[in-house]
């Protein structure tokens, strides 16, 4: 699968979150992280539906790449299917029926993705491949933006390549938390080809550039 850069929108500046995500885009984004968070599954608090909704309104209309780490989860996925997400993403530690939560997500006319924390074992991930169009790895704990990457993730990577290589489906394997220019070939290695970048890109002074430095690292290994 062609590797997809994907701006987390934690880091950028809300009071210009449009122009903010239509700046990524023209830099080379390929798809737009969109964290949600419930100061009670994870320890802060973000945005909700009536932002993604009004990003669509607006007319922003490219793929929306939607995490939630809310707790729990299951009453808000309607609301983020109406306002037009493209894939939306589940911790299995936040509900307790995984796979009906998947299937509402396929009905509903998005992607399924599942989200593995650092401690969390990918056991359940062969219960439910044949449900999800994505993985995301966490190499952070979940909660914040600028953390440092978590070394153990690019042994997970490989786990849930492998797991992904086996079951014979396209699934795309991402990887979320500390991603920059200076690791992101390390991660593709390890089998990621959707790369999740908050502060890397939103911090730096070039978003093209940046985005640009991210595609020669990745074209510089053996996964394409
Ligand atoms: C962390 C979020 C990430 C975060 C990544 O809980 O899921 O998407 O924005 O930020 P960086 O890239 O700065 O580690
Ligand atoms: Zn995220």
């Amino acid at each position: 699968m062609e590797p997809w850069i994907a701006p987390s929108i934690l880091a950028a500046d809300f009071t210009r979150l449009g122009a903010e995500i239509n700046d990524v885009l023209a830099a080379g984004a390929d798809i737009i992280h969109f964290d949600v968070m419930d100061n009670h599954y994870v320890p802060n608090l973000s945005i909700g539906p009536l932002v993604l909704n009004s990003l669509r309104k607006s007319g922003i209309d490219c793929l929306i790449d939607v995490h939630l780490m809310v707790k729990p989860v299951d009453r808000l996925i309607g609301d983020f299917l109406e306002a037009g997400a493209t894939i939306v993403s589940v911790h299995p530690e936040t509900t307790e029926h995984l796979h009906r939560t998947l299937n509402v997500i396929r009905k509903g006319g998005a992607q399924p993705g599942i989200v593995f924390n650092p401690a969390t074992p990918l056991t359940v991930l062969a219960e439910v491949i044949e449900l999800v169009d994505l993985v995301l790895i966490m190499s952070v704990n979940p909660g914040f933006g600028g953390q440092s990457f978590i070394e153990s993730s690019i042994q997970k990577l490989q786990a849930a390549r492998t797991l992904i290589e086996q079951s014979g489906r396209q699934v795309r394997l991402e990887v979320d938390g500390g991603i920059k220019p200076a690791n992101i070939a390390r991660v593709a290695a390890a089998g990621a080809d959707t790369f999740v970048a908050g502060s890397a890109i939103f911090a730096s002074d070039d978003y093209a550039a940046t985005i640009r430095e991210m595609r020669e690292a990745l074209n510089g290994t053996a996964k394409s």
